[in-house]
C-alpha cells in the first residue's frame, strides 16, 4: 500500500473531484490501470485492479439483486458475445450503428462530425490546427473479426456492441423454460465492444466496456405505462445506492436523437467533472426488435397469451440500459471528497475520502492493531479471520494509526476495527466510521451484527 494518502488541495480544484484526481487516485490505489501500460498503453481499454474489480463486482451484484431478486418477474441470462452475423442485420446495427467521421488532412486528427462546432464543419476547417477537413463519412462502430481459419466474408463475425440482442434472440427459450408470462423481464450483465472514434475522459467512453441491461416484454398498449414505471424504478435505485441526487437528471431524447429502434427514450444523466453526461438509458423499443428478428430468422416471435384465448402479438420492449464501467466512474466521482481534518500545517491535515455506500465498498472492514507487539497483531488477525466469512476485509499494521485510517478512507473502507491493549483485557475493540471519523467501543462478540446493522441503516450525510 502506498503511504501517499493525501493530495494537498491548495489550488483552484481544492476539494473538488477532477478527472485528473480521479484517474490518478484510481491508478495509485489499484482501482483502474491503463491497459497494456508496459507497451505504451492501449487506447479505449482499461484494466480493473484489486480494488476496482471488487467495486465493479459489487456494483454488478447490487444491480443484479435489484433487477432479479427484488422483481419476481425478471430472470437472468448470460448470452455469448459472438452471435450469428444475421443478428446484426436484423437489429439494424449493420446499417445504422454509425458515427459521422471527419479527418484533418493536415494534422491527421480525427473527429466525430457531430462533436465539433457547426461552423468548423460547414467551413471544413479543423478545430485543432485550421487545416482542411475531409468530407463527412459514415463509420460503423462494430468490431469485425473472423471465426475459423479462413478470413473471408463467410467467416465474418462481430463482437456484440450491446448485450440486448442476446436477450431478444433468447426470449422464446426463456418463456418455454421458465414459464414466464407477459409482462416479464430478462436481465443480463456482460461485455460490449464499440470502435469509438473518440475515447476520452478515462473510462467514460471506451471500446471495451460492460453493460447491465434489462429488457421488459409487455403487451402493446401497456408500453407507455411500463416505460414510466421503469423510469421510476431506475431513479429510485440510484437513491438507494446513496448517489447525490442533485447530480442526476433526466434528459428526454428529441426526435433527431432517437436511436433507430426507439419510440421514446430518456437518459439518466450524471454531473461528471466534465459536465452532464449519459449514465443510463431507458428506452421504449416498441416491437421493432422482435419484429425484425422474426423477419430475418423466419421464426414466429409472437407471444401466445394462453390466458386470453390464445391471443397472439409481438411484445413491445421497455429497456433499461446502464454501463457498468461508466457507473463505476460515476461512483468514484460521486464518492470523492477532500476534507481538512487537522490543523498542523502539513499534508496530514487533509484527507481524501471515498464515501461509497458500505454495501458496495471494495473493502467493508479493515482490521488494524494499534501496535504490532504484545500480541496485538495476533489478536487482530484472529478478529479478521472471524469477520472474513461475512465481509470483505483488509488488514494493515504498517505505520502510524492516523496514516492507516487515511489509507482506508482513500480506498473507501467504511469501517475500521482497531485492536488495542484494552481489547486484550476486556474483549472490546474500537469501531471507526469512515464518514464521521467517530469511534465507538464494541464487544468483539457483537461486531458482526453491529456492522451488518450499520450497512443496512447507512445514510450518507455529506
Ligand atoms: N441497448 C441499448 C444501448 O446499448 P446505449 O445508450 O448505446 O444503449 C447504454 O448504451 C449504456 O451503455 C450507456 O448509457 C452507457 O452507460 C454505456 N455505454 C455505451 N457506450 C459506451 C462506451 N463506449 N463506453 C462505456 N460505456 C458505454
Amino acid at each position: 500500500m502506498s503511504d501517499q494518502t493525501n493530495e494537498h488541495p491548495d489550488d483552484a480544484s481544492a476539494g473538488k473531484a477532477t478527472m485528473e484526481k480521479i484517474t490518478s487516485l484510481a491508478k495509485r490505489r489499484g482501482f483502474v490501470f491503463q491497459s497494456s501500460e508496459i507497451y505504451g498503453g492501449q487506447n479505449g481499454a482499461w484494466d480493473y485492479g484489486p480494488l476496482g474489480v471488487e467495486l465493479k463486482n459489487r456494483l454488478a451484484g447490487a444491480w443484479w439483486k435489484e433487477m432479479t431478486q427484488l422483481n419476481d418477474n425478471v430472470v437472468g441470462l448470460d448470452a455469448a458475445i459472438l452471435m450469428h452475423p444475421r443478428t446484426w442485420e436484423a437489429s439494424g446495427h449493420v446499417e445504422n450503428f454509425t458515427d459521422p467521421l471527419v479527418d484533418c488532412k493536415k494534422c491527421k486528427a480525427r473527429f466525430r462530425a457531430d462533436q465539433i462546432p457547426a461552423e468548423n464543419l460547414s467551413a471544413k476547417k479543423c478545430p485543432d490546427c485550421g487545416g482542411e477537413l475531409t468530407d463527412t463519412r459514415k463509420f460503423n462502430l462494430m468490431f469485425r473479426t473472423h471465426i475459423g481459419p479462413a478470413e473471408d466474408s463467410a467467416s465474418e463475425i462481430y463482437l456484440r456492441p450491446e448485450t440486448a440482442q442476446g436477450i431478444f434472440v433468447n426470449y422464446k427459450n426463456v418463456i418455454q423454460s421458465s414459464r414466464m408470462k407477459i409482462p416479464f423481464g430478462i436481465a443480463q450483465i456482460g461485455k460490449a465492444f464499440r470502435n469509438e472514434i473518440v475515447t476520452k475522459n478515462f473510462i467514460f467512453r471506451t471500446c471495451e466496456f460492460e453493460q447491465m441491461e434489462m429488457q421488459f416484454f409487455v403487451k402493446p398498449g401497456t408500453d407507455e405505462e411500463w416505460f414510466d414505471e421503469w423510469r421510476k424504478r431506475r431513479w429510485a435505485y440510484y437513491e438507494k445506492l446513496g448517489i447525490r441526487m442533485d447530480r442526476l437528471r433526466w434528459h428526454q431524447h428529441g426526435k433527431d436523437e432517437l436511436a433507430h429502434y426507439a419510440k421514446d427514450a430518456y437518459d439518466i444523466e450524471y454531473l461528471f467533472p466534465m459536465g452532464w453526461r449519459e449514465l443510463e438509458g431507458v428506452h421504449n423499443r416498441s416491437d421493432y426488435d422482435l419484429g425484425r428478428h422474426g423477419q430475418y430468422s423466419g421464426k414466429d416471435m409472437q407471444y401466445i397469451d394462453q390466458e386470453n384465448n390464445t391471443e397472439r402479438y409481438i411484445p413491445y420492449i421497455i429497456e433499461t440500459s446502464a454501463g457498468l464501467t461508466r457507473a463505476l466512474l460515476m461512483l468514484l466521482c460521486d464518492a470523492y471528497g477532500e476534507e481538512k481534518v487537522a490543523d498542523k500545517g502539513n499534508d496530514d491535515d487533509w484527507r481524501t475520502v471515498l464515501r461509497f455506500h458500505p454495501a458496495i465498498a471494495p473493502v467493508t472492514v479493515a482490521v488494524l492493531p494499534l501496535m504490532k507487539k504484545d500480541g496485538l497483531a495476533e489478536l487482530a488477525q484472529d478478529i479478521r479471520r472471524e469477520l472474513k466469512e461475512d465481509f470483505a476485509t483488509d488488514y494493515d499494521q504498517a505505520g502510524a494509526i492516523g496514516r492507516r485510517y487515511r489509507r482506508q478512507d482513500e480506498a473507501g473502507t467504511p469501517f475500521c476495527v482497531t485492536v488495542d491493549y484494552e481489547s486484550k483485557e476486556n474483549g472490546t475493540v474500537t469501531l471507526r466510521f469512515r464518514d464521521s471519523m467517530e469511534q465507538v467501543r464494541v464487544n468483539r462478540a457483537e461486531l458482526i451484527d453491529r456492522i451488518r446493522k450499520e450497512i443496512k441503516e447507512y445514510k450518507r450525510a455529506n
